[in-house]
């Protein structure tokens, strides 16, 4: 390094010294397309404008379905606390709405541990795209407990409503969303609900090279506040190491914290 210092001295004075430190500054930072997460935007739709050209906007695209499905249908350690829960309420339980379900991924990593198939109905919402063929999959591998719908308000009323790694991503406010069910499901779970302490921010997460999705950090106190709002107590809270996540552009807000959540509904 000395040596390189000293002959873009010897060539190009000061100057070329300042030139050779801010290039070996640039060399250590994340280059854009290394970049997990871009940019803070104060809304959705804000980010959702500001996906790069080129690139697939947001969740419901048919190219992306496939991507991460083999590593989600596995049981990883931020899944531990939902599979605890589930045994211990699935005497109770009947009927899981799975928010966010994927093609059943968690359905999937769970039946490995649980006894699902003959005891529980398990109803996937996603987008459109992954619905599609989530149900294509699930007729090919004999899957019969599990089934799909395109839009929440067709679900059957559930026991238990289960978003894991959801929130992030949903494009209209939770309450709004728990008010679309037929009924508001006894037992909540609420896994990787990514949270902070200052205002919520959106940022966009990459896919590879292929898509640009809106991925928001809700501000936690009005988090907690809406599900008060809807009626439900948390019984239990846990923080998921694992998906503490610093947006490299605006490391001023700092890392976010990523939640999870038991909660049951009022009676
Ligand atoms: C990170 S994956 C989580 C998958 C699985 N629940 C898990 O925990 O491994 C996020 C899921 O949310 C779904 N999703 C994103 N936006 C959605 C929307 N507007 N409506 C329904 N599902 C959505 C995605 O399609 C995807 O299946």
């Amino acid at each position: 390094m000395l040596s390189k210092l000293r002959t873009a001295f010897v060539r190009h004075g000061l100057l070329g010294v300042a030139m050779h430190a801010v290039r070996r500054a640039h060399s250590f930072l994340p280059r854009a397309e290394d970049q997990r997460f871009r940019g803070a935007f104060g809304s959705y739709q804000e980010a959702m404008a500001s996906v790069r050209p080129g690139l697939l906007a947001g969740y419901d695209n048919d190219a992306i379905v496939d991507m991460s499905f083999e590593e989600l249908s596995t049981i990883r350690s931020s899944d531990v606390p939902v599979l605890v829960l589930l045994e211990r309420l699935l005497p109770n339980v009947k009927c899981i709405l799975d928010a966010g379900g994927h093609m059943g991924t968690k359905y999937r990593a769970f039946r490995e541990r649980l006894d699902l198939d003959n005891k529980v109905r398990w109803i996937v919402w996603d987008t459109p795209a992954i619905v599609r063929a989530g149900r294509k999959r699930a007729v090919t591998e004999g899957l019969a407990a599990l089934s799909f719908v395109e839009d929440i308000a067709e679900a059957p009323p559930a026991d238990l409503m289960l978003c894991s790694g959801l929130l992030q991503y949903i494009d209209i406010p939770f309450v709004d969303l728990v008010r679309q069910l037929p009924a508001k499901p006894p037992h909540l779970i609420l896994n990787k609900v990514a949270t902070r302490d200052g205002p919520t921010v959106v940022t966009l997460e990459r896919f590879g090279d292929k898509a640009e999705v809106p991925y928001q950090i809700r501000n936690r106190e009005e988090f907690v506040g809406m599900l008060d709002t809807l009626a439900y107590d948390i019984v239990e809270e846990w923080v998921v190491p694992e998906f503490s996540h610093v947006i490299p552009e605006a490391p001023q807000l700092g890392a976010s914290t990523s939640r999870g959540y038991y909660a049951k509904l009022r009676s």
